[in-house]
């Protein structure tokens, strides 16, 4: 799997207590990686995090990425080979409300990883994580590709189109030249999967709804996102850090990873095909459509081209829509029964995952 590259190598993880941060530490302990996390707290309650007990097999750090003394004696303190930094504050409806901490944490906690690596001596692969919201948005029907331009209306989407700004000028000033340090960058649209708990995500309402028998409130029904399972970004930043330690021509380029660029589907079908799976036998029971106005300026569907991943990475979404959506629901179903242990069931999913891998021969599965 990925070339054996994670095997026995150290990884810091920042944003490891998150929803895509847990995941990934998950998965990097199944490629044998010893995880080093890094992250200012736990950002929700329940958290995917405190379910699986994860802290048990990492060493865990609770320190805020803004703080670059503390963040730097880390680094250097346990020589990482390969940094995944996904620290953000990442809910575009909280930027609304603390636009300050958005920007310090996104663009200066950023910087602060770099600022650290400039001094770093070790050869280490560094893979930063933005968004596709780093764009600026035209309402184009096209997929953007890596060298649109960046932008961003709401200040979250701002704050990932500045660190990215960031990212390339340190690329150019002080990494691209003799540097042990290589960088490269991935952006990746709504995710979705089970274990996220956070605030105004329409899965966590959704299924928290369920298991009490209730309909979910459905605001947008006929909005369009980007769905992808959180696995499918997973395995392009694992492809991109296993790719770059082997080749510095990789460093300092952007990779979009998405779903299929044909893949339209709108809110009201994502939840229509999960009450199905879920067991709703009456399917419009599960929904309650509610008119309101939207609670900030959402920007229209925004789709990522993911032509160069495939081009040098080779990778591609492994899961058909359907899939996705019974991985799912069969992880909120069993957390929410309390049958099987958590670390164990998560595991079983991930090892799905590169089953499907290698039945379709996925290139990173070797
Ligand atoms: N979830 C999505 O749909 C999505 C889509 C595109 C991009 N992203 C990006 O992927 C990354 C991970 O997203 P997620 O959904 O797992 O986020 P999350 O909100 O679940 O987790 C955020 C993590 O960052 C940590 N963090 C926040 N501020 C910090 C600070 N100042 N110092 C140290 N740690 C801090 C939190 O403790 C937590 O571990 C983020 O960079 C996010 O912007 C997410």
């Amino acid at each position: 799997m990925f070339d054996n590259t994670y095997k026995n190598k150290t990884v810091i993880l920042t944003g490891h207590t998150g929803f895509k941060g847990s995941w990934l530490t998950m998965w990097l302990l199944k490629l044998g990686a010893n995880v080093i996390g890094i992250s200012k707290d736990i950002p929700t309650r329940p958290s995917m995090f405190k379910i699986l007990k994860i802290k048990k097999n990492i060493i865990h750090y609770s320190t805020d990425i803004r703080d670059f003394k503390k963040l730097q004696k880390i680094i250097f303190k346990h020589k990482p080979d390969f940094i995944f930094h996904l620290a953000a504050q990442s809910i575009v409806s909280k930027s609304y409300v603390d636009p300050e901490e958005t920007v310090t944490t996104n663009v200066v906690g950023t910087m602060n990883i770099l600022e650290a690596l400039r001094f770093y001596k070790k050869n280490c692969a560094a893979i930063i994580i933005t968004s596709d919201k780093c764009y600026e948005n035209l309402e184009l029907k096209r997929g953007y590709l890596e060298k649109d331009n960046l932008g961003g209306k709401d200040v979250y989407s701002g704050s990932k189109g500045a660190a990215e700004l960031i990212i390339k000028s340190y690329f150019n000033s002080f990494f691209k030249k003799n540097h042990p340090v290589r960088l490269a960058i991935g952006r990746a649209g709504n995710v979705i999967g089970g274990g996220d708990f956070a605030k105004d995500r329409i899965i966590v309402d959704t299924v928290n709804s369920w298991n009490n028998r209730r309909p979910v409130d459905v605001r947008s029904p006929n909005s369009t996102r980007p769905w992808q399972h959180v696995l499918e970004p997973l395995s392009g930043y694992l492809i991109l850090g296993a790719k770059l330690i082997k080749n510095n021509s990789l460093s300092g380029e952007p990779f979009n990873f998405g779903p299929d660029e044909k893949q339209d589907i709108t809110v009201g079908q994502l939840l229509e095909n999960l009450a199905e799976i879920w067991g709703w036998s009456v399917v419009r029971d599960a929904l309650k459509i509610v008119k309101t106005k939207p609670l900030f300026n959402e920007a229209g569907l925004l789709k990522l081209n993911c032509d160069k991943a495939k081009e040098f990475l080779k990778w591609e979404s492994n899961l058909s829509f359907n899939e996705t959506l019974i991985f799912i629901s069969d992880w909120y179903k069993t957390f929410f029964s309390k049958s099987q242990n958590m670390y164990d069931y998560t595991l079983f999913q991930i090892s799905k995952y590169e089953e499907f891998g290698l039945e379709r021969k996925r290139d990173w599965i070797k």
